[in-house]
């Protein structure tokens, strides 16, 4: 079957696949511009399904990322049931992006412990969407109202926009519509975004913020701070999936700064009764892990948790360099029956000898416990009160203790947004207060003082 402008048959497509990584993602970003156009779209996901059955087979599906460096296949997720009962979701990879695996299966597992109306109707951001499979997921077997997939990685949206047309029509180049009429093309949009930028360039408020973005620090700082567009290279676009720059946070010290910076980001665009839900490698421990959001004026639940092999290809040795400089322990454990927890160190140098190391994964979400207040407070700090912030703690055992902070500072930061000056009063004393005295000797003791000095003297010459 031939794609008009693109590269002819599957055998030339393919051909031009086998050069380079590059080379396929060019291939694809033009069948994209070809499932864009409404004249060219049937033709091009009659395309998608040939390709895809050229590679049926299991050997044949891993051999064709190997050779022609991309892969389409369906995948059957565990509760996973989309509309009319679909149980798969059909979705290819390219090697520059993330190749979904056990943190991705588990974070969904942990979104499916939820009520199944908490995205029903709602408009949700999935930060660090990689391939796109969650994004769909969830506008398949819940309805939303809109699902922004937002990725860093320019070529996961891109691969993120075929896997939804890869979906949204059948094998014929049919549109597939639920029972509102709508298809998922009306339910999903994809865009290249640092954590929320996107949603906060465009005014978008958000009731549902889902994300299971990289938490550890890149052992090589410098490399973070490349340019990331599209051309750079694959193994670079790749370290996305897994590693993070240093973000300011003092939650940087555990790898956790990413996932700070989007719960503020995240504080910021929600609605107040909004729920954040993140996927938390237990690596730092679980009181590290909870602390992050009840710092930050959330309440959290643990929905559900697991415990899942270190990826092979992520390098822990800045963590084992945290270790030497604090008093701090990493949790991992060996293999996955392990339960006693060994530090980064150990896990480290028992990785060097070949041995599998393990850590928890945890799927939290969580809520603000006073909204409106907190979010004023944070919209106070983000100007410049950097070392506040680090140091802020809204978290209270007692929920009476948190009713009278959390206002407090939530006043006290929007009077001082108001003023330049630290209020004060004047030197002879708060003259409401002293107002209040006059009138209680006035009404009580039938003493007619005033609250001002002055009129008083004059009152007594007279
Ligand atoms: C562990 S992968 C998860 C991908 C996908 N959600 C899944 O489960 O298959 C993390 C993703 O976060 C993306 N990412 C990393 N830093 C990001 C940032 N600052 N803003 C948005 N996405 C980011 C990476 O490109 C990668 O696709």
């Amino acid at each position: 079957m031939a794609v008009k402008g693109l590269c002819g048959s599957v055998d030339e497509f393919l051909k031009h696949c086998e050069q380079s990584g590059d080379a396929a993602y060019s291939a694809f970003r033009s069948l994209l511009e070809r499932l864009e156009d409404p004249t060219t779209r049937t033709q091009a996901r009659i395309f998608l399904s040939d390709l895809q059955k050229r590679f049926d087979a299991k050997e044949a599906n891993e051999q064709c990322l190997q050779t022609y460096h991309f892969r389409i296949h369906d995948i059957y997720i565990e509760q996973y049931e989309g509309y009319q009962k679909r149980k798969k979701l059909t979705m290819m990879v390219i090697p520059s992006i993330f190749i979904p695996e056990d943190w991705s299966f588990t974070f969904y597992e942990g979104l499916n412990r939820h009520p199944d109306s908490i995205f029903n109707d709602k408009t949700v951001a999935e930060l660090g969407c990689g391939n796109g499979w969650i994004s769909i997921a969830i506008a398949e077997k819940w309805s939303p109202l809109k699902v922004y997939g937002l990725d860093i990685n320019p070529r996961a949206v891109k691969v993120s926009w075929i896997n939804l047309y890869l979906n949204a029509l059948d094998d014929n180049g049919q549109p597939i519509y639920d029972g509102e009429n709508k298809t998922l093309l009306d339910r999903v949009e994809f865009h290249e975004s640092d954590l929320l930028a996107y949603c906060k360039d465009h005014h978008i408020e958000l009731e549902r913020i889902v994300g299971c973005i990289p938490q550890i620090l890149n052992p090589n700082p410098d490399a973070m701070s490349k340019m990331i567009s599209e051309n750079a290279s694959e193994e670079f676009l790749h370290s996305l999936s897994n590693y993070c720059a240093l973000q300011g946070f003092v939650e940087d010290q555990f790898g956790l700064g990413l996932i700070a910076r989007a719960v503020e980001e995240g504080i910021a665009v929600i609605k107040p009764m909004g729920i954040m839900i993140f996927n938390m490698g237990g690596r730092p421990g679980q009181g590290v892990c909870k602390r992050l959001f009840e710092r930050r004026g959330l309440r959290v639940n643990k929905l559900w948790q697991t415990k899942i092999l270190q990826a092979s290809d992520t390098d822990i040795s800045a963590l084992v360099e945290i270790e030497k400089n604090s008093p701090h322990r990493f949790e991992f454990f060996m293999g996955l029956a392990g339960d006693q927890p060994i530090c980064a160190r150990t896990a480290w140098a028992y990785g060097k000898a070949g041995g599998r190391i393990s850590h928890a994964l945890s799927v939290y979400s969580c809520q603000l416990r006073q909204p409106n207040q907190v979010k004023r407070i944070f919209e106070f700090l983000k100007n410049g009160f950097h070392e506040i912030n680090n140091s802020l703690d809204l978290s209270f055992e007692d929920d009476s203790v948190a009713d009278e902070k959390i206002p407090f500072l939530a006043y006290l930061a929007s009077v001082l947004k108001e003023n330049s000056f630290f209020p004060y009063e004047p030197p002879a004393g708060s003259t409401r207060f002293r107002s209040l005295i006059a009138g209680f000797m006035k009404a009580y003791h039938h003493v007619p003082l005033t609250a001002n000095v002055r009129k008083q003297l004059i009152k007594c010459c007279i």
